[in-house]
Parts: C-alpha cells; sequence; structure tokens
C-alpha cells in the first residue's frame, strides 16, 4: 500500500513542496528512508517508531519504505518526522488516506508523540502557497504564529501526533491559526535604546544621521569612552521602520537560522548585529556543513556593527566586499549554491591604536602609547621630552638661551659636548623649569666623578672656571670627571672645597 504526503524543502531561502512517499508492504519488517536524507532524517525512523506506538496507533510490522522526492535535493532536519507518520498511519489506515492528502506536514516528533518547534517555518510556508494546490499546513503549535503570517495558508497548530490523528478523523474541530499582523508590526516595533541619549557629540550625530538617511556604511574612530559603542547602539533608532515587505524578509532569515525569539514570530525591528571580533569569515559571511544564513544576512535591512573593527579576522573583513556591493551573499559548496539576502548597513567602530590612543614621542612621530614608552635615558632624550612637555620648539629655546639651533639639536640627539657649557645648560635648566640635576639623572651614583660633575653643572662653571676655583689645572678636573684619579691631591680636600664654593654661592 502506498501513500503520498506532501512536505517542503529548503534550499537557501526558497522552498519546495517535497512529495513523502511511503510504501508498506509485506516482507521482512524494516523501515528506509531514502531520497537524499542527511543523519538527522534518517534518525527520524526511531522517533518516528517510537511516537507512533505511544500515540495509540499500531506501528506496522512489516516492510516500510519511505522516499523524499524530488531525489536529488538534499533534506535536512527533523522536520519530516510528522510527514513520515502521517504517512505511515495513512498507508495503514489507521488515518483517512482522502483526508490526510489535503495537507501539508511539519515538525518534529519527541518519542512520546508530542510535537516540536522547527527551523525555516516560515519559508517553508511561503512554498506552500507557492505550490497552489495545496493551502493547508498542519504545524506544531510552536511555530504556529510564524506559520500564520503567510497570507493565503491555513494553519492548523496540532500539540501531538495523536491530536493530528484526532483532527484527521474528524473528532476534533481544530480552527486555522489567525494572527493580527498590525499589533505584531506595533508592539514589536518599540525601541529600546534611544539616539536622544547621547549628549553632545555634534559631528559624530550628524554623521550618523547622514548614514541613515543615505543608507551609507560607516567607520568611526576615536579615544576609549568616546562613545562610540553607544552611538552604534542606537542607530537603528533613526532608521526609517521597517515595511511589511521588509519585515517578512528578515523573519524569513531568522526562521531558517532558528533565531526567532520565542513568542515574537515577527521581526518587527531593525537588525542590529554585533558580532565579536573573534568570529570566523564563516561565521559573518554564512556557510558551514549545513548552509546557514551569516550575521551579513541576518543584517539583513538593518545594521551589521563591527565593534573594534581591526581586531577582526583579515579573512573576515575581506569577505565583506563582495555582499556590501551586491546587496547578496552566495555561499557555493560542492553540493549546493545558495543565496542569501544582505543588504545591510555596515558600522565600524575603532580606537586610534591598538593602546586606545595615540602619542606623541619626543621625536614628533604619532605612534602607539603601548609600544612607545620615551627613553629617557640619555641627557638629549631628557632635554627634548622636557621641551617638548612645555610645548617650546628647539628655534624658540635655542633663541631664548643665546645659542645655535644646530647646536641645541645635537645635544638633543646626544652629540656635542654638552658638559662643556656649564652656563647654558643651566640657563636652560631654568627656562625649562627642571634641576640640573634631572637632566644629568644617569649620575645618580656618589662617586667622585659624578659629584664633581654635578656640582660644576649646578653651579654653571667650565672645567676652566672650576679648575682655577681649586687650584688645580682643567686637564686633572677632566680626567676627575671621567673617573681618573690623581694621587697628589685628596678628595676630601676637593669635595670640602668644592662645598665652600657652593656655599659662597659661586656661579649664582
Ligand atoms: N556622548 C555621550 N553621551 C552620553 N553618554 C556617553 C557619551 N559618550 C560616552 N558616554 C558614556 O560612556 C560610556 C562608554 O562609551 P562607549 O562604550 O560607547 O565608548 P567607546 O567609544 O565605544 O569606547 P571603546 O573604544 O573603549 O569601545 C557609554 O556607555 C556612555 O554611558
Ligand atoms: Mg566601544
Amino acid at each position: 500500500m502506498i501513500e503520498i504526503v506532501k512536505s517542503t524543502v529548503l534550499h537557501g531561502l526558497d522552498g519546495r513542496i517535497v512529495q513523502v512517499e511511503v510504501d508498506v508492504s509485506r516482507g521482512l519488517p524494516c523501515f528506509d528512508i531514502v531520497g537524499l536524507p542527511d543523519t538527522s532524517v534518517r534518525e527520524a525512523k526511531d522517533r518516528v517508531r517510537a511516537a507512533i506506538k505511544n500515540s495509540g496507533f499500531e506501528f506496522p510490522v512489516k516492510r516500510i519504505t519511505v522516499n523524499l522526492a524530488p531525489a536529488d535535493l538534499k533534506k535536512e532536519g527533523p522536520i519530516y518526522d510528522l510527514p513520515i507518520a502521517v504517512g505511515i498511519l495513512a498507508a495503514t489506515e489507521q488515518l483517512p488516506p482522502e483526508r490526510c492528502r489535503f495537507f501539508a506536514y511539519l515538525g518534529e516528533l519527541s518519542l512520546n508523540g508530542y510535537l516540536r518547534g522547527v527551523n525555516g517555518v516560515l519559508p517553508s510556508i511561503w512554498a506552500v502557497r507557492e505550490a497552489s494546490s495545496l493551502n493547508k499546513v498542519i504545524v506544531p503549535e510552536e511555530n504556529a504564529a510564524e506559520a500564520a503570517l503567510v497570507d493565503g495558508v491555513d494553519v492548523f497548530p496540532c500539540g501531538s501526533l495523536a491530536a493530528v490523528g484526532e483532527f484527521l478523523r474528524g473528532e476534533s474541530e481544530i480552527s486555522p491559526y489567525q494572527i493580527d499582523l498590525k499589533e505584531l508590526m506595533s508592539n514589536n516595533s518599540s525601541r529600546k535604546l534611544d539616539f536622544a541619549d547621547v549628549k553632545g557629540q555634534q559631528a559624530a550625530k550628524r554623521a550618523l544621521e547622514v548614514a541613515a538617511a543615505g543608507g551609507h556604511n560607516l567607520v568611526m574612530m576615536g579615544s576609549p569612552g568616546s562613545g562610540k559603542t553607544m552611538l552604534a547602539r542606537r542607530l537603528p533608532g533613526i532608521l526609517p521602520d521597517l515595511t511589511f515587505q521588509e519585515s517578512m524578509e528578515a523573519t524569513k532569515i531568522y526562521s531558517l537560522a532558528g533565531k526567532l525569539e520565542p513568542g515574537t514570530p515577527l521581526v518587527a525591528n531593525r537588525p542590529f548585529r554585533a558580532p565579536h571580533h573573534t568570529a570566523s569569515a564563516i561565521s559573518i559571511i554564512g556557510g558551514g556543513r549545513v548552509p546557514r544564513p551569516g550575521e551579513v544576512s541576518l543584517a539583513h535591512n538593518g545594521v551589521l556593527f563591527l565593534d573594534e573593527m581591526p581586531e577582526f579576522h583579515k579573512d573576515a573583513l575581506e569577505a565583506l566586499r563582495q555582499p556590501l556591493e551586491d546587496g547578496v551573499v552566495t555561499i557555493s559548496r560542492v553540493n549546493a549554491s545558495l543565496t542569501y539576502p544582505a543588504r545591510l548597513m555596515l558600522v565600524g567602530a575603532l580606537n586610534p591604536c591598538p593602546c586606545g590612543s595615540k602619542v606623541q614621542t619626543i621625536s614628533f612621530q604619532v605612534a602607539c602609547g603601548l609600544s612607545q614608552e620615551p627613553d629617557l635615558s640619555t641627557v638629549g632624550a631628557r632635554l627634548k621630552q622636557t621641551r617638548l612637555s612645555k610645548g617650546l620648539t628647539i628655534k624658540q629655546l635655542a633663541g631664548n638661551v643665546g645659542m645655535s639651533e644646530v647646536t641645541l639639536g645635537r645635544w638633543e640627539k646626544n652629540l656635542g659636548k654638552i658638559e662643556n657649557y656649564p652656563d647654558k645648560v643651566k640657563k636652560i635648566c631654568q627656562l625649562l623649569n627642571i634641576g640640573v640635576n634631572y637632566l644629568f639623572d644617569e649620575l645618580k651614583d656618589n662617586s667622585f666623578s659624578a659629584v664633581l660633575k654635578k656640582a660644576r653643572f649646578e653651579m654653571g662653571l667650565s672645567r676652566k672656571e672650576l679648575a682655577q676655583a681649586l687650584g688645580v689645572d682643567k686637564g686633572t678636573v677632566l680626567c676627575w670627571e671621567r673617573g681618573g684619579r690623581m694621587v697628589k691631591y685628596e678628595e676630601k680636600s676637593i669635595l670640602n672645597k668644592i662645598c665652600e664654593l657652593q656655599r659662597r654661592g659661586f656661579g649664582a
């Protein structure tokens, strides 16, 4: 005995009618499903057997062959549980076959015969409507509201296989599910994030408004906490309401991806997708072993927000090029090529630098604050850093000190003999409001040469002047400053003399 009932198969967002042919004949008991089923369809055997038994029907101990035609399209998911079960019951005349043929069926069965909701109901029902001979469909209660969105198809929600059986035998009445589209559209479109929350940021707000008006893509760059994420999240709030057509397009994609929220059968708000920057190219574009719409399609008619944009994988960003231009994304695999819509506004947010914000280094280059800590280990670097922090140019400082710009420039590069010009050093330090000790911080140690050098710089004396004051010759001072020792002088007496000089305010 052969019986044929109807169900659907999805190819991308397009659905087609599937004929579920069930043959129950004599022979060794077995249960085969053919017609390119995937693993979850093959597993239907066990669910269907248990569900039939546990719903008060008899599972035939016969040779059962189920063919899902057309046999060249891959069948995925658990939606064929219900049509296979109804086909078997009709073929064994436990349900009236003529009445069973009036309906299309979708639904997953649990072992105790209850019907569970499935993904992709809306595009599937759309397919049922296109097949003009059929306008009645039995779906799980969970999917009733979503299925009823399609105009011109009567949707009969059922909670279990037993309830389906009673309905098909005419023992109970189920009225077609009705929904109020207008109420659904208005209920859903309550906006949570308000653009009016943004204080100030006139330029950024204006940019967002222009982008929203023209549907342009947008990138926001700014330092941490400047409100980029906040602005982007409020963008859907200033986009126009979804039309019913757009809403249906979005709902079809969400239904297929299994992302419809329970209790909200219609996507009535502009989609806003903000994938994390670790997202793979496939999750953004779509695809996978069982091809599914990616973030670009989920953001269709809405906003795709890439926060911290430079952190995204390069291949994920590159893959966005084609969908952004074409408004569709085509996923090609060995056994299928699917096209999903992807017309969206791309919004990116980034910091100027991985460290958060760029900084100006002592060499006037703009660089990352993490990688370019100013190196203050030399006299030249300290001099330059201090000059920059006071906002002076080399020209200004050199002019104030009364020296040539070239010499100052060379000192900042640690060239030239800065220690030979203590009077100039002292003046520079006074102008920059720093101590000489800060400039010569490398002379931190208390060795005789360091103390001598520091004292000389502080007093602003040249080697010659110091040598005269100490009653030694210039070469001796140079030798001491370089760490050499002169046996005939006692360090202690020299230091005492220096203290004496400082007390008298030599060079002040
Ligand atoms: N213009 C603004 N008006 C009102 N609140 C603001 C504004 N700018 C920033 N904020 C507040 O600062 C918080 C941080 O802003 P947000 O997270 O958007 O910064 P961001 O630019 O994305 O920073 P990051 O670069 O660290 O991601 C927001 O949650 C918000 O409370
Ligand atoms: Mg942010």
